[in-house]
């Protein structure tokens, strides 16, 4: 048997991402010690965990006691059974750390949930989302509730992204997007991503595109050091440029082939600055909450409105997510011929 040898901080992140490609034996059992977890792979994930820069050996595994997670946070709490039934069935992992959602009922149980739940699923520390993002930075209402750190590594399509959840967020449903990104072909041109937060679409661009330089571009100083830290551990430093600072400001007109504007919910305001960075001949990519019924009406008018009397013609136009009842995310890609 193939055992993949990940460090315990990246091991929920890592099996989620093995399992959704197949690459996992499903029926053996992933042991742990201190440091390290083995995890049994087929050829495919032999291949693709050697490529991301873990290392495989040749080892022994055991049957699995199939036990789900949620049977075994609720054999690990003594509450009654009506707060029983409010503990929540779905979580989302991020690196070594669980994010799940609490009934207000069950608040005053939260560090002994939070321990049930870092037990069953492995990681280190749980965290409890509150809802929402706030103001220009997209801050989420997240809090600690078990362990010692809200910050972690979250692997996906063999990116890492490091952050703290309590501080910055991370939309897990646009992980499609951040996969685009990383299959254009890109060879040689000058990128400009204009929210450019902790890297969430820099990275794939500059590691997989061939993209000459990516100038990243981040308002928020959080965000932006957490964008420093990763354009390291992706080994991207030299085909990224970061700037702290605000979009509106930056003095690269005409300069670029492709602009990402991965913001929501105001992304039109600087639409006219993705205008300017564009090159004749660019892309934009312009993400945006629109009503699903005014589209692409209410496109065409933000266009029409920030274009500044250039030519362009909007190539692709997809549904990311859906936001909220009638409001969905949109990107549309915009080439701008002059
Ligand atoms: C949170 S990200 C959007 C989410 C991301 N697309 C994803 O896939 O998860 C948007 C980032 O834009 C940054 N931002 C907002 N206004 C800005 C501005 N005027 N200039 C530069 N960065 C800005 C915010 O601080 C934030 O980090």
């Amino acid at each position: 048997m193939r055992l993949a040898l990940v460090p315990r901080e990246l091991a929920a992140e890592t099996v989620a991402d093995l399992l959704h490609h197949n690459m996992i034996v499903r029926n053996a059992k992933i042991s742990r010690s201190e440091e390290i977890v083995l995890i049994p792979v087929n050829e495919a994930g032999e291949k693709y965990c050697i490529s991301i820069g873990l290392k495989v050996i040749e080892g022994e595994t055991h049957g699995r006691k199939d036990e789900s997670p949620h049977r075994l946070i609720q054999k690990a709490l003594d509450l009654p059974e009506e707060k029983m039934r409010l503990l929540p069935h779905k979580w989302e992992l991020f690196g070594d750390l669980a994010i799940i959602r609490l009934d207000e009922r069950l608040r005053e149980h939260e560090e002994e949930i939070g321990r049930a739940y870092a037990k069953a699923l492995g990681v280190s520390s749980v965290c409890v989302d509150r809802g929402g993002v706030k103001g220009e930075f997209r801050q989420p209402t997240v809090d600690l509730i078990y362990g010692e750190t809200s910050e972690s590594v979250r692997l996906e399509n063999g990116i890492l992204y490091k952050m703290d959840v309590c501080k910055l967020m991370f939309a897990s449903g646009n992980v499609d997007e951040r996969a685009r990104m990383g299959e254009l072909d890109c060879k040689g041109e000058i990128i400009v991503d204009m929210f450019a937060g902790i890297g969430y679409f820099t990275l794939p661009l500059a590691k997989y595109t061939g993209a000459e330089m990516v100038y990243a571009c981040e308002k928020n100083p959080v965000a932006f050091k957490y964008l420093q830290d990763n354009i390291r551990l992706n080994d991207v430093t030299g085909k990224v440029c970061p700037v702290l600072g605000d979009n509106r400001s930056l003095p690269l007109a005409g300069i670029a082939d492709r602009v990402v504007m991965g913001y929501l919910k105001g992304t039109r305001d600087f639409l006219w600055k993705g205008f300017e960075l564009v090159a004749p001949g660019g892309v934009i990519h312009f993400h945006e909450t629109y009503n699903v019924k005014e589209m692409p009406h209410a496109l065409t008018r933000d266009l029409t409105l920030s274009s500044g009397g250039r030519e362009y013609k909007v190539e692709t136009l997809r549904e990311v997510k859906s936001f909220a009842p009638s409001v969905s995310h949109y990107v549309a890609d915009i080439k701008v011929y002059d």
